[in-house]
């Protein structure tokens, strides 16, 4: 595997091994076995995988939280050698590498970056559109991975696809659980032994809720989420959502769901001072 922190070194790669158009993870580091399944996923279908490692400062709207963010370079380069193959590549950016000037594009998202995350962390999405459109720009790839664990995201990078790069496949690969259920996620990191031993309550919850989507209205899947997730000392619940899957429209009562359609429940919460999200998806019986 090579590393390299400039669009520069990248073309010189593709011109050298006749190669080009890799499959592309991006990752703000911190890697876990989620990060390496999605790796894992490239390697499968692409001759050639590059990870992009770069903590993105547009896309956080709290600037305490992009201090915080946890920053691993040594493991992570360690943990990719292991999956990565000899042409296979890191891309590590400096900010200037990435916004050789500052990043004044506004992406309209429509109503997908309005709700759930788009409410709660105003400009989160039109950062991550930036940086992602400056990756797809710099490596060129045919397809790039993301996990469903950011289900919003995910639906927001397709339609950015969809209009500004439609010969890039967007690959969404399974949330990957730590034995307990909860999700792996670079912020998991953070949270204090106590508040992680207390975690696999969130799936446990979010199984349940799924279980209740026959018989129960939205309010009251979202009245018994809030419910649980609050009676964990330290927890507290942001927003529990039954969206519409390509629309992330919140579906109101249970009357507008179709068993043709498929539905996700999504979920933000705080342990402590550690801000989570996870997400099931949800059918009708
Ligand atoms: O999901 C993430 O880690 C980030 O939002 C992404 C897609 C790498 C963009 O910075």
């Amino acid at each position: 595997m090579k590393v390299f922190a400039t669009g520069k070194e990248i073309r010189e790669h593709y011109r050298i091994h006749e190669l080009r158009q890799p499959g592309l993870v991006p990752t703000m580091g911190a890697l876990h076995e989620g990060h390496l399944s999605l790796v894992r996923a490239a390697a499968e279908c692409c001759r050639m995988v590059a990870v992009s490692i770069f903590v993105n400062p547009t896309q956080f709207n709290d600037p305490e939280d992009l201090v915080k963010y946890p920053r691993t370079p040594e493991a992570d380069l360690q943990m990719l050698s292991e999956v990565l193959r000899e042409n296979d590549f890191v891309f590590t950016p400096s900010v200037e590498e990435i916004y050789p000037e500052s990043d004044t594009r506004v992406f309209d998202l429509g109503e997908i970056g309005e709700v759930m995350e788009g409410a709660h962390r105003p400009g989160h999405f039109n950062g991550v559109a930036q940086v992602v459109s400056r990756l797809f720009d710099i490596v060129r790839p045919s397809a790039a991975f993301f996990g469903q664990k950011d289900y919003q995201q995910l639906t927001i990078i397709r339609e950015l696809a969809r209009r500004h790069y439609p010969k890039i496949e967007i690959i969404a690969c399974p949330i990957v659980r730590e034995s307990d259920g909860l999700a792996m996620s670079s912020r998991n990191k953070r949270l204090l032994p106590r508040l992680r031993e207390r975690a696999g309550e969130i799936y446990r919850t979010l199984i349940a809720a799924a279980a209740m989507a026959s018989d129960f209205e939205p309010s009251e899947i979202k009245d018994f989420v809030a419910d649980r997730i609050n009676m964990i000392p330290d927890f507290r619940l942001e927003y529990f959502e039954i969206v519409e899957d390509a629309t992330l429209k919140p579906v109101a009562s249970v009357w507008e769901m179709s068993p043709e359609k498929s539905y996700y429940g999504c979920i933000a919460l705080w342990a402590g001072e550690v801000r989570l999200i996870d997400n099931i998806e949800i059918g009708l019986r």
